[in-house]
Order: C-alpha cells, then structure tokens, then sequence
C-alpha cells in the first residue's frame, strides 16, 4: 500500500453484502481474439445468471476502451496497462459482491496471470474462447481483419500482433464445433458449486 494512505474499515463489510446476494462474488474471465465470440457467449452466461438471480456486470472494450481506458493504444505496453485496470475495477466490483464478466482479447499470458493476482487465485475463471483466425477473418463482424490485411490497423492480434493461447484455461470453448448454448450450458455448470456461499 502506498505510504500515507490507510485504509479505513467499513462496518458493512463483503460478508454482509454476500449475505444480501446469497452468493459469492467471482471473475469470469472470456480471452480469445477479437471477433472470437467472447462477448456473444459473456452475453449468454449473463443472461442464464440473471435468470437465477446471481448480481452481475459485464466489462468490455465498449464500457472500457470508450471511457476509463480511452487514453490507451493497441500496443503491448497499453494492453498490458489495459489489463491491470480492467482487473482493479473487476477487484473493486467482486469487493461489491458481484459476479464480473469481462471479455477481453487479453493477448499476454503474464497480464492474464496478473489479473488472478489481484482478484485472488479461486476467485477468476479463465475462459478461453478459442477460434481459430482463419474463422475470426471470415466473420469479421468489424471489418477489422480486412483493414488490418490492407495495412490500415497496425498490431491487430492474430494478424501483425500475437495471441499467447492460454495452457491451462479453466473452461475452454472450441466455438467451431459447439454452439453458443451448448458453451453457456459448459460455463454454468462450472461456476455453479463455485457461486455457493459455505455455512448460508
Ligand atoms: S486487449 O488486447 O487490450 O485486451 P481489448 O479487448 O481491450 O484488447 O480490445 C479489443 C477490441 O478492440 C477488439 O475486439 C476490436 O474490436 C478492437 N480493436 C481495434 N484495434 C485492434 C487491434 N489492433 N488488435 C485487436 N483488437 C483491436
């Protein structure tokens, strides 16, 4: 902690808020490239956990590269300092109580394994959403590979920047051969005994 800054105790503290949710707060990190289907599938799962009544929030590139992180590019160091925000905001909004979905490309293994660091090592699911480029070029939903191949966007992952594919995922979701129900059915099934508050 930084010096001269102390932290003050609240008396409505995260077990009271937990109490209040009737579940536990937790991480569900969705990486993959752009265009790979993570914020289609974050939509599903946020969909299924409303329905059951669990508090959620989705953080992704339109709510966060549009307003906290507007100041950051596409290059390595920006991604990295784009990760480490979106995993304090995630930390403060768990601290919160919520369930956090968060759809990033996040393209570096050392950031992903720093976002567990923060948010505490049980408490982050990552979610490779994994596609290959040949599919996500094919979709290009954003017309951002065509530019990219044309020269117009520089460091676009998969195409003139890498994607580091996470070894060990807790949930992997090959969009190319199941479909978006089916993976939302894989990530519920998952993360529900994770959600249980012990001795409720
Ligand atoms: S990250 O690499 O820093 O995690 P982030 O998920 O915030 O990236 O933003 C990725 C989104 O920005 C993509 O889905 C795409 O719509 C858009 N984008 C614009 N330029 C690029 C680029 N050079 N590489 C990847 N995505 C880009």
């Amino acid at each position: 902690m930084e010096k001269n800054i102390v932290k003050h105790s609240y008396s409505v503290s995260l077990d009271s808020r937990k109490k209040l949710k009737h579940h536990q707060p937790l991480l569900l990190w969705f990486t993959g490239l752009s265009g790979s289907g993570k914020s289609t599938i974050a939509n599903c799962v946020e969909e299924e956990l409303y329905k059951n009544k669990v508090h959620t929030y989705t953080l992704d590139g339109d709510n966060i590269r549009k307003g906290l992180n507007g100041d950051l590019s596409f290059s390595p160091e920006d991604r990295t300092e784009n990760i480490r925000r979106i995993a304090e905001t995630a930390h403060l909004m768990m601290d919160a109580g919520l369930v956090v979905l968060a759809a990033f490309v996040s393209p570096y293994q050392k950031d992903r394994d720093h976002i567990r660091n923060v948010v505490g090592h049980n408490n982050m699911i990552e979610i490779y959403i994994k596609t290959s480029v040949e599919e996500c070029e094919r979709r290009d939903v954003k017309g951002l590979y065509k530019k990219a191949r044309k020269g117009e966007i520089k460091n676009m992952t998969g195409i003139s920047a890498p994607y580091e594919s996470p070894l060990h995922p807790d949930i992997q979701i090959n969009t190319e051969e199941i479909t978006v129900i089916e993976a939302t059915k894989q990530i519920i099934t998952f993360i529900n005994p994770k959600l249980i508050i012990k001795n409720e």
